[in-house]
């Protein structure tokens, strides 16, 4: 591997003695890996990406390739990573005549503590695409101009010019590509930045299945694998043809003929990356992990049925241990002590109000400290929705929503514990209804409450919840029914605390939807418009 694209020591090997792990400050984590702040000795502040994937994209690479994502063990493929963000960093500068920008990349290095490659590149210091909420301001349009004035013309710029598999990255069909952008906010800088260049599972879990067929598909055939970031280098060299003299121009002879070599380079790597067949994949990704050695790797490649067997009575000598770790756990949480502890605490919750606000306050303050730790509100922003919930019909609509919250755990374990029991017995009869259950349940022991304050407040001649009551129905979205409440009792409907609780709720869903959903991702951000149809955010 040349020694300019590895910042140090390259192939692993499972006799190599565990470096000590240096305390590095985590930036975030996604499919492919986690980020960490480094600074270097001459002190730049550097974005190291360890590729140590997460548990279902390792399925799913593994299942479809037979080895977890290859950055993790493979040397090509990381070479190729490094070299793609090198192409890219002027093509991409040149495209959006400044408007976006990859960050500087360092290198990549074996990360020894991990057993894991690691990518090097600038720490950006910014925050990706602002959610709405209502204290955003201007910047609430962020997410449009994201997908319109940046995706979307990237999408076209990376498909004319061969590089493939990055549509995928790029956000075509894929609305977790939104998390791989972030606005760099010091003044003067270039607003956006492309961080993410690297994908987490080969791109064929398009949510637009268009996009699978139109696209996905076809690239896979001519590419001849799972399209995972490949280019077409042929593409690529033809397109800096077509574009030389204004790229010439532009970069100047020297780094448009540096960009001709690392075309070739890309190409050389991704060519071996790709030549290792599937067992032969298993076998090294097995021993660059430190899971075999070196000599039981050299034993097992040329033996796919021995290594097969070998995995196979591996993963079933697991098994005991694992339903023993996971009954262990259960037997843990079922402990008598704990049960006590918890109804005790459930026990204060339901009979002291003050205990409700005060729980209902706390959960209301972490949700503000996440918004704030990712950039989307400031100090003083996060001060005015404490306040606001101070106001006394909001701190008991704010107590009743922590009800809300509160009694969610008991009725999953009814709707997943009871439920499908009483159908094994016979006493409910059919599998839809425990599906409608499990789907109304938690919108039904909402409601039993709601319904309770209702008959409350009709009894001592005060205002009834009835748009909570009303609200609460709906599956998911209904745990919005008290702060939805609280916006139509308030005079202007103007509660800060109220419309920053309805925008989190709804982000919330997207959230937590699998596969497409997450953090950043342009579900997050559509579940998250939504609310602006009751809070004019
Ligand atoms: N260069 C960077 N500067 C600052 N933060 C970064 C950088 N690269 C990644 N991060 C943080 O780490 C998170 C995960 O990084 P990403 O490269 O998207 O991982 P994955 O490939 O697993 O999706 C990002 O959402 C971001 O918060
Ligand atoms: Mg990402």
């Amino acid at each position: 591997m040349s020694s300019n694209l590895m910042t140090s020591r390259t192939i692993p090997t499972s006799t190599d003695a565990p470096a000590a792990p240096t305390a590095r400050r985590r930036l975030g984590a996604g499919r492919s890996g986690q980020v960490f702040e480094e600074v270097t000795e001459d002190g730049r502040r550097l974005a190291c990406k360890v590729f140590i994937p997460d548990r279902p994209s390792s399925i799913v690479n593994t299942v479809l390739t037979g080895a977890v994502n290859p950055y993790r063990w493979d040397r090509h493929a990381v070479e190729c990573g490094v070299l793609r963000r090198r192409i890219l960093e002027p093509l991409v500068l040149w495209w959006f005549d400044g408007r976006l920008r990859l960050p500087a990349t360092d290198g990549a290095r074996w990360y020894e503590p991990e057993r894991a490659f690691e990518l090097r590149a600038e720490l950006i210091e910014g925050r990706h695409a602002m959610l709405r909420h209502p204290l955003a301001g201007e910047a609430k349009l962020e997410a449009r101009e994201l997908d319109r004035e940046i995706l979307r013309p990237l999408a076209k710029h990376l498909g004319e010019a061969g590089f493939d598999g990055l549509l995928w990255q790029a956000g075509k069909g894929n609305p977790v590509a939104a998390a791989n952008f972030m606005r760099d906010e010091r003044a003067g800088a270039v607003r956006w930045v492309w961080i993410d260049a690297e994908s987490g599972v080969p791109a064929l879990f398009s949510l637009n299945p268009w996009h699978l067929f139109r696209t996905y598909l076809p690239l896979c055939i001519k590419h001849g694998c799972w399209l995972f970031d490949d280019v077409d280098a042929p593409r690529i060299r033809a397109y800096l043809g077509e574009q030389a003299d204004a790229l010439k121009a532009h970069l100047g002879e020297r780094a448009f003929a540096r960009l001709r070599a690392d075309v070739d380079a890309l190409e050389a790597s991704q060519r071996r990356w790709r030549s290792l067949p599937r067992h032969r994949r298993s076998v090294a990704s097995h021993q660059a992990v430190g899971k075999i050695t070196r000599e039981q790797a050299r034993h097992y490649v040329d033996k796919p049925v021995r290594w097969i067997a070998r995995l196979v009575g591996k993963a079933c000598m697991r098994v005991p241990g694992k339903v023993g770790a996971l009954l262990a756990k259960v037997g843990a949480k079922l402990h008598p002590r704990h049960v006590h502890a918890a109804l005790g605490r459930y026990a204060r919750f339901f009979l002291s109000q003050s205990v409700r606000t005060r729980w209902a306050s706390r959960y209301v303050r972490l949700r503000v400290l996440d918004w704030r730790e990712r950039g989307f509100i400031d100090r003083d922003g996060a001060r005015a929705i404490r306040t606001s919930m101070q106001t006394d019909n909001a701190a008991e609509y704010i107590a009743d929503f922590g009800v809300h919250l509160a009694i969610k755990p008991g009725v999953k374990l009814l709707v997943w514990g009871l439920v499908p029991l009483l159908k094994v017995f016979g006493v409910i009869d059919s599998w839809w209804l425990v599906g409608a259950i499990a789907l109304y349940g938690g919108a039904i022991g909402r409601t039993l409450y709601t319904l309770g304050r209702t008959v409350q407040a009709l009894v001592r001649g005060r205002s009834a919840p009835w748009i909570a009551l009303l609200a609460g129905l709906a599956p998911v979205v209904g745990n919005a029914a008290y702060p939805l409440q609280l916006l139509a009792a308030s005079s202007k409907g103007d509660v800060l605390a109220a419309r920053f609780l309805v925008h989190d709720i709804l982000s919330g869903v997207g959230r937590k939807i699998p596969i497409w959903g997450g953090k950043d991702t342009f579900l997050e951000h559509r579940f998250n418009a939504l609310a602006r149809l009751v809070t004019r955010a």
